[in-house]
């Protein structure tokens, strides 16, 4: 009586969506392995990939959070089992590491129990998930590992979420500097009012990148892929920040922007060699700051 769930990485804000447009990627993902056990209650037994860094207590693991939320929305109290945590990225990458183990946990453990629930009716639990690993229960990350593909979040309070199609030769590159950036603090930095000027350029490019994506219109894709409201804030979080969003831009990208809160930054590009070579170039700009970077090209 054992389940095994993946879950992918995912870029959540998209340059114009903060909090509101996320997609997932193919690989990294975590892989959350669950099994029975005659005692009740939900034991982590070993978690690989996160050098011992993450709260093996079930009550403060994101990864096991979802699961007792779940089961009590369920009314069960007296399962017990046992937890694997395979992490396949680093954390306070910007790839929705956090995400990722909350989603692999709650499918996993919706699995276990013959699936009372839908994927979309399992995306509240996931967000609680969200919420105890970086303070805030924003859906950008947790959406699109749960259900995949393109995410909008049109609504929070009601939850109103949907995904949309992509043109189907779209590439993202995802390139992780070896540096962490914690999302709380990300958040925490950000200011709280924004220009008039600024919420007209925004909704501007928010509009223009459902359109161009829905429509197959890469050149309107790339000119929507502009943050005039977050990226100038966070973008001084991420060193030479600049120099690689204009070496993606001119190695055959669309756009470039931060992955999530950071530092991970994305690019997409129309075909898989324009990915690649935008990435070898963002890498190589990384490199030349003496700045480590690993490279993810995949569809979406
Ligand atoms: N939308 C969230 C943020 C994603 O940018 O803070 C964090 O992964």
């Amino acid at each position: 009586n054992s389940v095994k769930a993946f879950a992918p990485a995912t870029v959540a804000n998209v340059a114009c969506g903060f909090d509101i447009f996320g997609f997932a990627i193919e690989e990294p993902g975590d892989v959350v392995e669950l099994s029975r056990r005659d005692e009740p209650g939900i034991v982590i037994t070993s978690i690989i990939g996160d050098e011992g860094r993450l709260p093996r207590n079930a009550e403060k693991n994101a990864v096991t959070v979802v699961m007792l939320h779940l089961l009590k929305h369920l009314r069960i109290k007296d399962l017990g089992c046992e937890v694997i945590l395979h992490k396949n990225m680093p954390l306070g990458s910007g790839m929705g590491s956090s995400a990722a183990s909350a989603v692999a946990g709650v499918v996993a453990m919706n699995e276990l129990l013959g699936n009372p629930l839908t994927r979309e009716e399992l995306l509240p639990f996931a967000m609680e998930g969200e919420r105890i690993a970086s303070g805030s229960a924003h859906a950008d990350n947790v959406g699109p590992s749960l259900l995949g593909g393109f995410v909008v979040i049109r609504s929070y309070t009601p939850l109103d979420i949907f995904t949309i199609p992509v043109p189907e030769d779209l590439y993202c590159t995802l390139v992780h500097p070896d540096i962490e950036i914690n999302t709380k603090d990300a958040r925490f930095i950000l200011r709280n009012e924004v220009s008039l000027k600024n919420t007209i350029a925004q909704m501007g490019n928010v509009a223009g990148l459902v359109a161009g994506l829905m429509k197959a219109d890469y050149d309107l894709i790339g000119r929507s892929m502009v943050d005039v409201i977050i990226e100038p804030v966070r973008s001084i979080l991420i060193p030479e920040f600049k120099e690689v969003k204009q070496a993606a831009i001119s190695n055959g990208a669309l756009g470039c922007s931060i992955s999530g809160a950071g530092p991970s930054m994305f690019a997409l590009s129309r075909g898989i060699d324009n990915a690649r070579k935008a990435g070898e170039a963002m890498q190589k700009r990384f490199a030349e700051a003496g700045i480590e970077a690993g490279l993810h090209v995949s569809a979406i």
